[in-house]
């Protein structure tokens, strides 16, 4: 195992027994992955596919039925290393007549802080989700983005290492979370690691480093959002001004796009140097070659479409 890493899983299995063992759900099937330390990781998968309970999981909320797992170099079984750990629950809720600085100094003192460095823990992290002002109002009063954003200062208390997000902007504005994503992007800049669990892909492909797909408790891809993402062998050309368009008639996997841009789709790397020889062969001026991406959600949608046409087989 290596020590760079955050969060490592091997082979780990989950299954649910329900109505009293009648029924079976594959939570988690062989799942492995890594998280390297100090980078923001994302785990993306529809309703229900297992990523709340791989937090769960190696949170010790919940129990494998097999495989192992470690966090921060530790087996998830030893309790000791959840005190490096902070969590933001899917759908969490506080008690409604409390207040917001309230809240923060009964978490604070669940993690062991007291006194005047707990006044002043408090204080920092309302400001740094910008809920200074709310500090004295009860939860009640909140919206939905400021109890997102209290619980992101609540899993920051004991300023972990290693945080789990489990939907951390659900339910937060457009502005709202930019501001969370910042902050995100802030904590990993002091090299703390980010586990995130997310259906707002767009995003997700703005911070994290590393993605896991996960479809019906499989891991169906894991990677950069770079890797994940690159059509191979796509191109969009354009050209300076074509008078006579027929110049361009039997290059073979060229097709025109919309504006100015050409499409081009080749085998491999010579072939496309083939087609800039044809091309300039002819004297056409090129004046981009714009390697072609799919978005995270083109990705992810066709990725999850596959995987259950597959399974239907
Ligand atoms: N305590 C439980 N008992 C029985 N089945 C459960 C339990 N918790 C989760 N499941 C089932 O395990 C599967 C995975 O659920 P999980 O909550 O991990 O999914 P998820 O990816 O977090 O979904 P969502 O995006 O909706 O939050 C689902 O089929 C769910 O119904
Ligand atoms: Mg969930």
């Amino acid at each position: 195992m290596n020590s760079t890493n955050a969060v490592e899983v091997v082979n780990l299995n989950k299954i649910y027994s329900t109505s009293f063992g009648k029924k079976k759900v594959f939570a988690l099937t062989d799942l492995s992955l890594t998280v390297p330390a100090g980078s923001i990781f994302g785990l993306l998968g529809p309703n229900g596919a297992g990523k709340t309970t791989l937090i769960k999981l190696l949170l010790s909320i919940t129990f494998p039925d097999s495989g192992s797992a470690k966090i921060l170099n530790e087996d998830i079984s030893n309790i000791k290393i959840k005190k490096k750990v902070g969590y933001l629950p899917e759908n969490h809720k506080y008690p409604p007549y409390l207040t917001g600085g309230e809240t923060l100094k009964f978490f604070g003192k669940l993690s062991g802080l007291d006194g005047s460095s707990l006044d002043k823990k408090v204080d920092e992290l309302l400001e740094l989700m910008n809920l200074t002002r709310w500090k004295k109002s009860k939860i009640k009063t909140y919206s939905k983005g400021m109890m997102q954003r209290l619980g992101l200062a609540q899993a920051m208390i004991n300023d972990p290492d290693l945080i789990f997000l489990d939907e951390p902007t659900d339910g937060v504005d457009p502005i709202g979370r930019k501001e969370i994503r910042d902050v995100l992007v802030q904590l990993k800049n002091t090299d703390k690691t980010i586990f995130l669990n997310s259906h707002i892909l767009s995003e997700v492909e703005l911070i994290t480093d590393n993605v896991g797909i996960l479809n019906k408790g499989k891991l169906l891809r894991e990677g950069t959002v770079k890797e994940l993402t690159e059509k191979k062998e796509e191109y969009r050309l354009s050209f300076d001004e074509i008078l006579n368009p027929e110049i361009l008639t039997g290059i073979n996997g060229l097709k025109k796009d919309k504006d100015e841009y050409y499409n081009l789709k080749v085998n491999d790397l010579h072939e496309l140097n083939t087609v800039i020889d044809s091309l300039r062969n002819r004297s056409v001026l090129i004046k981009e070659i714009i390697p072609q991406k799919n978005t995270l959600e083109e990705m992810f949608i066709s990725l999850i479409q596959e995987a259950n046409k597959e399974e239907k087989k």
